[in-house]
C-alpha cells in the first residue's frame, strides 16, 4: 500500500488512484485521514487539506497524531484513543483503544435497486402517490456496517422519532407548508444538518458528513445491515468522532461552533401571529397579556408590517411609527421582533433593489441576467449571501431595525423558498471578485446559514447587545449565529408529539436554542391542544406561540377561563425556571450540550431510554413527561435510575421503572433528580435583569440528605461585557446539615441582594 505521512504525523494519504471502482468505494481516488484530535478524525478524498467548510470556522487547537504499524497486510493507525485499520481496498475499520470495533466500512453485498417500469410509475402518479426517485447519482457513497442494538440520533429537524435507524433522509432545505408527517414521505425539511451519532449500550460514535450539496442518508432503510451517506456532488469529506454521546456533541460543536449566550429576555415568552396587521392590534395584544397577568417578553411582526412585503420597509398606513410602537411596548416590558425574508421585490425606485442591481449583488441566470422568481412581494431577486460584500451590505440594512428600536430579527423563507418552481440548479451565485462563482446546487443548503451569518454579524456591528436572530433554514454551524424554529407545523396532536423528538434531535445536532410554533402554525388549535402544547414546550428555549392567517386565533385569552389559567400556570413556571435555563445556556457555551436532552444522553447504558420519544430532560436534573394525546388524563412515565421527586407533590420515587402518573388537563408531569439544587426567579411579567435581586434555590436533598454542588451564572443578560469578566459564577453547596453555602468562583457583576433557600 502506498501512503504518505505528513511530517508532523497528523495526516496520512493513501494512494487509491490505481484501485478499480469495483474494488473500492473511493472511485479510485486517494484517501486522507487527519487526526484532528486524538478522538476526532477527518476522512476525505480532497486533494488539498484545506478546510473549505461553511460549517467550520476554525479547527480545534489540540491536534492528534498517528503512530503507524503495518501488520498482516493492513496499515494500522493509532491515536491515543483510536486504532484505524486500513486494508488494500482502502476500507477502514475504527476501533477504540481497547480493541473494540466501533465503526466498520460495510463490505458485504448490496441489494440491486428496485426498478419500476414507466407504466408502474404512471400508475402511481395518477392517484397522486409519491413516486420514488429514479436512480440517484452520487459523486461518492460511504457505507458503514450496522450492528444489532445500534440506534441513530441527530440529523437536525427531520420528521419522525428519536431513533433515525431504518429510515431514509435527504438534505435539501425545503419549505413544506403541508403537514410534516413522519417518514418516508418527508425526507427533507427546512434544515440540513448532516451530523448523526450511532449509539448502543457498549459504545457511541458520531459522523459529520460536511457537504452542502443535495445529499442522502439511508440509515438502514435499504438494508438493516448498513447505513450509507452520499451526495450528488462534491468530494467525500467526513469527520468521525468517538467518546460518550456528550463528548461527541462537545467535539462536533467544537468543530462547528456553539451558540453564544443569548440575551436573557429572549428566554421569555414570545407571541406571534401571521399577522398582527396594525400598530393598534399589536398594542392591544400587549395589553391583553398585562391585563391577564401572563408574562410576555416579545411580540413578533410577520410580513404585513412591511410595505408590499419589501424587506427593510414598513407600511405607513398600518405601521406608521414603529419607533413609537417599540417605545410603548417597551414601557410594558415587551420587545418587538420583525420578520425579514431574503426575496427582494423587483421594483424600480425601491432602493434596496436598485442598489443590489447596480452592485451585482443578486443571483444570476446562467445567461448572465439577474435571476427572478416569486415570493411574497411577487417578482423577487435573491441576494448572493456567498459574497462577503453582500453579507456586509445586508447586515448594514439592519439600521432599519436599529432606528425603530426593534430587538430581534426573524429570518424566514431562506431555504430559499420560491413560489414559481424551485430555483434551477444552474442559477449562479457570483461571490466576490476573489472567489469562484457557485451555482444554486452548490449553495442551496447553506443559503439560510449564510443569511443568518450576515444578520448576526450585521447586528453585532451595529449594536452592543447580543444579536437575537431566528432562522428557518440552517446548515451545520448555524447555531453560532441564530436560534431556530421548526417551521410550519400544524395544530395536530401528531405534531405536538413529534415536536419532542424533533427538538431533541436538533439539540443533539448542535442547535441548542430552538422551539416549535406553540399551538401549531397551520390548521385550527383546540383549547386542549394549546394547553398541552404550552406544557410540553414549557422549557423549549425558543418559547413562541405562532399561527397562520385564517386559522383560529391562539393567544391564550381566545378561549375559556380554564385555558387561560392553565396557560398562565405554565408561562409562570417557565419564568421561574429561567435562571436554570440560562445556566444551561452558559454550560452549552462550554460543553455544546443542548438545554433539552433525550434521556439517552445521561443514561446511555439503559436501553429503556434509547427510544424514549415522549419525555425529555432539561439539563441533567429536570425530567418532563408531557401529555401529547387528546383526552389523556394519565400516562406511563419512565424514570431512569436514581431517586426522583415529583415536582408537584414532592413524592419521592425510586427510578429504573415505569410509573403511572395522573395528569388532569392542568398537569404536566415533572420530576427533579434528588440531590439537586435548582435556581428559580420570583414571579415576573417580563425579564428586566437589573430588577432581579432575588434568587431562590429549590433544594432537593437525596435520601441521605446529600446535595450535589451547583454552579450558577449571572450577568447583565444583554451585551458582551461578560467577555471582559462582568459576570458572577457562584457555586452553591451543602455545608453541614441543612445549610447551603455560597462560594464565589468569579465576581464581576452586581450580586443578588438575597438568595432564598427553599428546602424541598
Ligand atoms: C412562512 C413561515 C411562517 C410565516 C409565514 C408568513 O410560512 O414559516 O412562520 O408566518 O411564512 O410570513
Amino acid at each position: 500500500m502506498n501512503y504518505t505521512l505528513s511530517a508532523d504525523n497528523t495526516s496520512i494519504t493513501f494512494d487509491g488512484t490505481k484501485l478499480a471502482a469495483e474494488d473500492s468505494p473511493l472511485f479510485g481516488k486517494s484517501l486522507t485521514l487527519e487526526a484532528i484530535t486524538h478522538q476526532t478524525l477527518r476522512i476525505h478524498t480532497k486533494k488539498l487539506h484545506v478546510h473549505d467548510s461553511y460549517a467550520i470556522e476554525k479547527l480545534p487547537t489540540a491536534k492528534g497524531s498517528f503512530r503507524i504499524e503495518e501488520k498482516d497486510g493492513f496499515v494500522f493507525l493509532y491515536t491515543e484513543y483510536l486504532c484505524i485499520r486500513v486494508d488494500n481496498a482502502l476500507f477502514i475499520d475504527i476501533y477504540d483503544a481497547d480493541g473494540k470495533l466501533l465503526c466498520a466500512d460495510y463490505t458485504g453485498s448490496v441489494p440491486a435497486p428496485e426498478t419500476m417500469t414507466p407504466q408502474e410509475r404512471d400508475q402511481l402518479a395518477q392517484e397522486g402517490h409519491v413516486v420514488p426517485e429514479e436512480n440517484r447519482s452520487y459523486s461518492y457513497q460511504v457505507r458503514k456496517a450496522l450492528s444489532d442494538g445500534e440506534c441513530i440520533y441527530g440529523l437536525g429537524d427531520k420528521t419522525g422519532f428519536l431513533n433515525k435507524r431504518g429510515y431514509d433522509y435527504m438534505m435539501w432545505n425545503s419549505d413544506l407548508p403541508h403537514p410534516h408527517v413522519e417518514n418516508p414521505t418527508f425526507k427533507a425539511l427546512y434544515k440540513s444538518i448532516p451530523f448523526f451519532m450511532v449509539h448502543c449500550t457498549e459504545y457511541s460514535y458520531g459522523i459529520f458528513a460536511d457537504n452542502p450539496h443535495k445529499s442522502f442518508f439511508d440509515m438502514g432503510y435499504e438494508d438493516n445491515a448498513y447505513y450509507c451517506f452520499s451526495a450528488t456532488a462534491g468530494e467525500m469529506d467526513y469527520f468521525f468522532m468517538s467518546g460518550t454521546l456528550p463528548e461527541i456533541i462537545a467535539s462536533y460543536t467544537e468543530l462547528t461552533g456553539r451558540a453564544p449566550l443569548p440575551q436573557l429576555w429572549t428566554l421569555g415568552y414570545h407571541q406571534s401571529r401571521w399577522s398582527y396587521s396594525t400598530q393598534d392590534e399589536v398594542l392591544s395584544v400587549a395589553q391583553h397579556f398585562r391585563k391577564n397577568n401572563i408574562p410576555c417578553d416579545a411580540i413578533h411582526l410577520d410580513i404585513d408590517y412591511m410595505e408590499d412585503f419589501k424587506v427593510f420597509t414598513n407600511d405607513n398606513d398600518r405601521f406608521p411609527n414603529l419607533t413609537v410602537l417599540s417605545d410603548r411596548l417597551n414601557d410594558m416590558g415587551i420587545k418587538l421582533v420583525t420578520i425579514i425574508d431574503p426575496g427582494v421585490k423587483v421594483e424600480t425606485g425601491y432602493p434596496l433593489y436598485e442598489e443590489g442591481i447596480q452592485k451585482g449583488y443578486f443571483a444570476m441566470t446562467s445567461d448572465g441576467d439577474v435571476y427572478e422568481n416569486k415570493v411574497w412581494p411577487g417578482d423577487s431577486v435573491f441576494p448572493d449571501f456567498t459574497s462577503e460584500a453582500v453579507r456586509q451590505w445586508w447586515g448594514d440594512q439592519i439600521t432599519f431595525q436599529m432606528k425603530h428600536q426593534i430587538r430581534g430579527i426573524w429570518n424566514d423563507m431562506n431555504e430559499p423558498a420560491s413560489f414559481n418552481g424551485p430555483l434551477p440548479d444552474d442559477v449562479v451565485f457570483p461571490g466576490d471578485p476573489d472567489t469562484a462563482s457557485l451555482t444554486h446546487s452548490d449553495v442551496h443548503n447553506v443559503y439560510g446559514h449564510l443569511m443568518a451569518k450576515a444578520t448576526y454579524e450585521g447586528w453585532k456591528r451595529l449594536d452592543s447587545k447580543r444579536p437575537f436572530v431566528i432562522t428557518r433554514a440552517c446548515y451545520s454551524g448555524s447555531q453560532k449565529y441564530s436560534t431556530a424554529w421548526t417551521g410550519d407545523n400544524q395544530s395536530l396532536w401528531s405534531h405536538l408529539k413529534m415536536s419532542i423528538p424533533q427538538l431533541l434531535n436538533l439539540g443533539m445536532s448542535g442547535m441548542p436554542l430552538i422551539g416549535t410554533d406553540i399551538g401549531g402554525f397551520g390548521a385550527n388549535t383546540t383549547p386542549e391542544l394549546l394547553c398541552r402544547w404550552i406544557q410540553a414546550s414549557c422549557f423549549a428555549p425558543l418559547f413562541r406561540n405562532h399561527s397562520a392567517k385564517y386559522t383560529r386565533r391562539q393567544e391564550p385569552w381566545q378561549f375559556d377561563e380554564t385555558t387561560l389559567e392553565i396557560y398562565r400556570k405554565y408561562v409562570d413556571l417557565r419564568y421561574r425556571f429561567i435562571p436554570y435555563m440560562y445556566d444551561l445556556c452558559y454550560e452549552e457555551t462550554v460543553t455544546g450540550l443542548p438545554l433539552l436532552r433525550p434521556l439517552v444522553l445521561h443514561y446511555p447504558k439503559d436501553p429503556a431510554v434509547f427510544e424514549c420519544n415522549d419525555e425529555y430532560l432539561v439539563g441533567d436534573r429536570v425530567l418532563v413527561a408531557p401529555i401529547t394525546d387528546q383526552g389523556a388524563r394519565s400516562r406511563a412515565v419512565y424514570l431512569p435510575e436514581g431517586e426522583w421527586v415529583d415536582y408537584w407533590t414532592g413524592v419521592r420515587i425510586e427510578g429504573g421503572k415505569y410509573i403511572l402518573r395522573e395528569a388532569p388537563p392542568d398537569m404536566c408531569p415533572m420530576y427533579i433528580l434528588s440531590g439537586s439544587i435548582i435556581p428559580n426567579y420570583p414571579a415576573m411579567q417580563s425579564i428586566e435583569p437589573d430588577n432581579i435581586d432575588t434568587l431562590r434555590l429549590l433544594v432537593y436533598p437525596d435520601s441521605q440528605g446529600n446535595v450535589s454542588p451547583y454552579r450558577h451564572y449571572q450577568d447583565n443578560g444583554e451585551d458582551f461585557q461578560y467577555e471582559q469578566g462582568s459576570y458572577n459564577l457562584y457555586e452553591f453547596h451543602l455545608d453541614g446539615e441543612k445549610n447551603i453555602a455560597v462560594k464565589n468562583l468569579h465576581t464581576g457583576y452586581s450580586p443578588y441582594k438575597e438568595i432564598d433557600i427553599d428546602w424541598r
